[in-house]
């Protein structure tokens, strides 16, 4: 089936598209001609992931999903959390961000690292929002190991994998577990019980 991801994101996108599989052919904004960048005023990752699947549809009038994420560090009071895109500033990379949390982590020698990535995918069809959440525990790395993957996935050690970072183990090791993995599938078991 051909549905649209919101997103701007080539990481989520592969792994989105390895995750659903053969069944599904996904659309990006852009191959609509959807440039801008996806408006994401909320303060949590439901109503984020809400809005720009809502953007999306308002637009193209056709099904689609979003996915908003975010990285919750006990340390830091649960912080970057719904903010982790931006946890270093407006335009800031993949690697500002990292650079800002491990700095952050700094501050709190001694306390324990521990961490989770949660995901709210919305997927929009017929107009109908349906929540899919997903969560994988671990903890936050001292420096950066491996080389796959995107974002914070250089410092998260997910407790399955234990010491490897998500950047070190194979993209389908981390399919297997990841936040974004546990959300698309059950999306994905709604979509084929229900449409
Ligand atoms: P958003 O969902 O696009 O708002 O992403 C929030 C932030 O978390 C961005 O900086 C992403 O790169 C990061 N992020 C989301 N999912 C993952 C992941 O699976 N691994 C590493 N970083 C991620």
């Amino acid at each position: 089936m051909k549905i649209i991801f919101a997103t701007g994101n080539m990481g989520k996108l592969a792994e989105a598209s390895e995750i659903l599989g053969q069944g599904f052919e996904l659309v990006t904004p852009a191959q609509m001609g959807i440039t801008e960048e996806i408006p994401e005023t909320g303060d949590t990752l439901r109503a984020n992931s809400l809005q720009k699947a809502e953007y999306i549809y308002q637009k193209t009038g056709l099904d689609c999903f979003a996915d908003d994420s975010g990285l919750e560090v006990d340390a830091l009071g649960g912080a970057p959390g719904v903010y982790s895109a931006r946890y270093a500033g407006d335009q800031c990379s993949f690697d500002d961000n990292i650079e800002k949390l491990l700095g952050e982590l700094e501050k709190h020698p001694g306390e324990p690292r521990t961490a989770r990535f949660r995901t709210v995918v919305t997927l929009l069809t017929g107009g109908e929002p349906h929540f899919f959440d997903g969560v994988v525990e671990g903890k936050i790395a001292f420096e950066r190991s491996g080389t796959r993957g995107f974002g914070y996935d250089p410092i998260f050690v997910p407790d399955a994998f234990a010491p490897k970072t998500f950047s070190e183990i194979g993209v389908e090791e981390k399919n297997a577990i990841s936040h974004r993995g546990q959300c698309l599938r059950a999306m994905a078991a709604w979509m084929a019980e229900n449409l």
